[in-house]
């Protein structure tokens, strides 16, 4: 008996369920995740990209040649583009522009076309992602899978990832948690454990600004999960409890993740892990908790592992900032290292100032850090002596400031400033890189 996939296909499902009890200092209950992106395609999805587009083959709905249009955070577009290619077929998405580039460009990749639509429209505004795909599929002759109203999405989980879970877990699991977008997941492998042992619980993970778990609708930054809608691929019914996840809590948990359990996830498996805990929390040493994990995080590298986006949006805190933040936040302003070097006259020093409106100009020969001229004092010599801006900038410089690593904390970095050291130079592998002032520093923390 070969036992070699037929093709890529066939190396779908069957993910990892593993133990991610560290996260709870390695107490009870037992606590498992599901790990998505070891499918081919990275995510949950791949699972109902083939599953619709083949039940749509085989009832005539589509023809090898034949277009398929979806609107699609992005996984689902992996998983149709997959299938799409191995079936013959065209694959042409709309996303919302609040999507990741990777997202983007992985679509196009696969050989997808891609539309971007706004994000902040109301789900039947004609700008939106849902209409815009309604309006290509009418218009290319194209079928419309429709994720969120295809039943064969909650099928593909019915019969593959419910039944994997029983199985791993040896008929053990108590509690499943997942996040829901279309619903597809939780309600089709919910369906399938309720009828193995009607006493699992199921328990949905909603993003507050989420519709489906009755809260006030609004913005958020999760990507993947809650809707503004109620899809009909969601069986509500099934769903024991919700647990409504802040952006802050998904994108802190994701990071954690990556820490203490040491792979990476995106922000809906961050929401989904972060609402497991919150149900492992009082839960019996017996229970066996399942937690969905839908994708990883390198289709994430620009937001949520970028320092700079977590801190645009408020999901680091201070104690995480660096010199080398400040720096950035200094953006194009001014030059990082405005310097003079020691053989330059002081009327050229004094000219720099100017130009750049600063007070505090280091002196560097050839990258080294060798003295600083102030304007103050500078002022005061030519006060007394106009020719003095003729001599050179060695004559009248001061000692250096403090070199420091741009890695170093702004609570640490503080301790260095001093009356006399009002500014530092920052260094990153042993080249000065830029000057922050305690002004600097202070507009950084002010944001
Ligand atoms: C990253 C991510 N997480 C979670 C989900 C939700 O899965 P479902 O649509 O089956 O509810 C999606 C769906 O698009 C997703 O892209």
């Amino acid at each position: 008996m070969v036992d070699y996939p037929a093709d890529i296909l066939g190396a779908m499902g069957n993910t990892p369920l593993v133990r991610i009890d560290r996260l709870r200092g390695g107490r009870a209950p037992t606590l498992l995740a599901k790990l998505e992106f070891y499918n081919p395609g990275g995510s949950v999805k791949d699972r109902i990209g083939i599953s619709m587009l083949k039940a749509a083959m085989d009832e005539g709905k589509l023809r090898r040649g034949g277009t398929v249009v979806e609107p699609t955070s992005g996984n689902t577009g992996v998983g149709l583009a997959i299938a799409a290619n191995l079936l013959g077929l065209h694959a042409v998405f709309t996303m919302p522009d609040k999507m990741s580039e990777e997202k983007r460009r992985l679509l196009r990749a696969y050989g997808a076309e891609v539309v971007i639509c706004p994000t902040n429209v109301a789900p039947e505004d004609p700008r939106s992602y849902y209409v815009v795909a309604r309006q290509l599929a009418a218009e290319r002759n194209g079928f419309l899978p429709d994720q969120y109203s295809n039943p064969n999405n909650p099928l593909a989980h019915y019969r593959t990832t419910g039944p994997e879970i029983w199985r791993q877990t040896h008929g053990r699991i108590t509690h499943l948690v997942a996040g829901a977008g279309t619903g597809g997941t939780i309600s089709g492998a919910g369906r399938y454990l309720k009828e193995q042992n009607p006493k699992v619980q199921i328990v949905g993970v909603d993003p507050e600004g989420s519709m489906l778990s009755g809260g006030k609708v609004h913005p958020y930054k999760i990507e993947g999960i809650g809707e503004d809608m109620i899809p009909a691929t969601i069986d509500l019914g099934l769903i024991d409890r919700w647990e409504v996840c802040s952006d802050r809590n998904a994108y802190l948990m994701a990071r954690r993740v990556v820490k203490e359990e040491g792979f990476l996830i995106g922000s809906s498996g961050g929401a989904a892990i972060w609402g497991a805990l919150q149900v492992c929390d009082g839960l019996s040493a017996e229970a066996v908790v399942v937690v969905i994990v839908p994708d990883g995080g390198d289709r994430y590298l620009s937001k949520l592992f970028n320092d700079a986006w977590m801190r645009d949006n408020g999901f680091l805190d201070d104690t995480s900032l660096t010199l080398l933040s400040v720096l950035e936040g200094k953006g194009d302003r001014i030059p990082q290292v405005v310097s003079v070097a020691p053989g330059a006259s002081l009327k050229e020093a004094y000219r720099l100032m100017r130009t750049h409106d600063i007070s505090q100009l280091p002196v560097l020969d050839e990258g080294r850090n060798v003295g600083l001229i102030e304007e103050r004092a500078l002022l005061a010599r030519a006060m007394e002596d106009p020719k003095v801006l003729e001599r050179p900038v060695s004559a009248l410089m001061e000692a250096p400031l403090p070199e420091v690593q741009g890695g170093l904390s702004l609570e640490a970095a503080m301790r260095h400033f001093s009356k006399e050291t009002p500014a530092l130079l920052v260094s990153r592998a042993g080249t000065i890189i830029g000057l922050v002032s305690k002004g600097d520093i202070v507009e950084r923390l002010a944001r």
